[in-house]
């Protein structure tokens, strides 16, 4: 069964293309390599054996899109990765991330009602749930104020697809709130390849301890945490990939319950900054450099999943500890060294 992946070469879009393929799907990627680069595709058939087929086009151009669709009759679902996800620059750049978050999905929903296809998985993340106070946030805790222009535009495409679905019956979606992906494949083939500075806390702790920054700066030691630091729910990026083929499934063969439904997507447990650079050091060996500053605008203080409906509804829980995850993550980080 033929798959699209917008944003395939991307982090997470690579990840499940891999998990796509041994699960007997045929992914077909569209990406226009704004932030992901075209070697991707060889680490994807370095583990699957497989390059899969893809094209390299704005899914905001329509026109593409449309050309697309006509010689790819035999699509059946799409998983939507494509956006831009940079926090700090959506504050500065608002207009460029609405316009390329938005218009691509309404053009992919469009298209499908056109060509006939009924199931998208859309990429959203934990962002919605803004400043929570509630704590472990579930799918129905309130969706509050968005932080920053990236942050709304998932917002906003939430409730596009919620009202597309409510006067489609036939529209069949699943919206995926991931909460903070960590990790690559445990092959090394494949894993975050953040272009400059990463805002992320993982990127920049291996690239700390391999020796590209200085130092890792850690956003504040005064939040109302056990030890100060902000909290997170961290979770293997293959367990997320895993995640999709799963929610692809229930579309496919119509177990869901609506024909939009909302998943949170973690572990379920909240890890601070300070713990993140104990587990780095307990894989690595090596002791991080780091240094405590100011709080970063924008953070929230502690935020983790309530799992219990993701678990109950798709039977899908993460399997890798956090040293697990943190370890591919530093081993990517290796391997990109030696290939430079
Ligand atoms: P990524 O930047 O690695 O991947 C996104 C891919 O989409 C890139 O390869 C990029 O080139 C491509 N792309 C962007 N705009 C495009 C367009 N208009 N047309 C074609 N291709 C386009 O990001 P990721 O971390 O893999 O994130 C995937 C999705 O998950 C995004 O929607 C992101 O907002 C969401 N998300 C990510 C995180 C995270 O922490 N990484 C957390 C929550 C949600
Ligand atoms: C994690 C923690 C930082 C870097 C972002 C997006 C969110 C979602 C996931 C897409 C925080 C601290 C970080 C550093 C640090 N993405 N930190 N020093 O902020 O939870 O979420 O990615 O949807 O929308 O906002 O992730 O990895 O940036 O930070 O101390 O150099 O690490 O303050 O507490 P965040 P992150």
């Amino acid at each position: 069964m033929k798959v699209l992946v917008t944003g395939g070469t991307g982090y997470i879009g690579s990840h499940t293309v891999v998990e796509l393929i041994e699960q007997g799907y045929e992914p077909v990627i569209i990406d226009n390599l704004s932030n992901s680069k075209i070697k991707v595709l060889d680490g994807i058939k370095a583990i699957s054996d497989i390059k899969p087929r893809f094209e390299k086009f704005d899914i905001c151009d329509i026109e593409s899109l449309d050309k697309f669709f006509e010689n790819n009759r035999d699509i059946k679902a799409i998983i939507h990765f494509a956006a831009f996800k940079a926090v700090g620059e959506s504050v500065e750049k608002p207009l460029l991330y609405y316009y390329n978050n938005l218009v691509s999905l309404m053009n992919l929903l469009r298209a499908m009602k056109k060509y006939n296809i009924a199931n998208i998985i859309f990429s959203s993340s934990c962002t919605v749930y803004g400043d929570t106070e509630e704590l472990p946030v579930t799918e129905n805790s309130p969706v509050l104020p968005a932080q920053s222009p990236y942050g709304n535009t998932k917002q906003i495409a939430e409730e596009i697809l919620s009202d597309h679905a409510a006067s489609h019956k036939d529209f069949n979606s699943i919206s995926l709130r991931y909460f903070n992906p960590i990790g690559a494949h445990p092959s090394a083939h494949i894993g975050e390849l953040p272009i400059g500075e990463p805002e992320n806390l993982v990127p920049y702790i291996t690239q700390t301890g391999i020796g590209i920054r200085k130092e890792l700066q850690v956003f504040g030691n005064n939040y109302n945490t056990p030890d100060g630091t902000a909290i997170r729910d961290y979770l293997h990026v293959v367990d997320l990939a895993k995640a999709h083929v799963v929610a692809l499934k229930r579309l496919i063969d119509r177990s869901n319950k609506r024909n939009y439904e909302v998943f949170n997507l973690g572990t379920g447990k909240g890890v601070s900054v300070l713990e993140m650079i104990e587990s780095f050091n307990r894989v690595s060996g090596l002791s991080l450099n780091y240094k405590i500053v100011d709080r970063r605008p924008g953070d929230v203080e502690k935020i983790w999943a309530d799992t219990s409906y993701s678990a109950k509804e798709l039977r899908w829980e993460t399997e890798s500890s956090l040293d697990e995850a943190i370890k591919t993550a530093w081993d990517w980080e290796k391997r990109l060294a030696k290939e430079k």
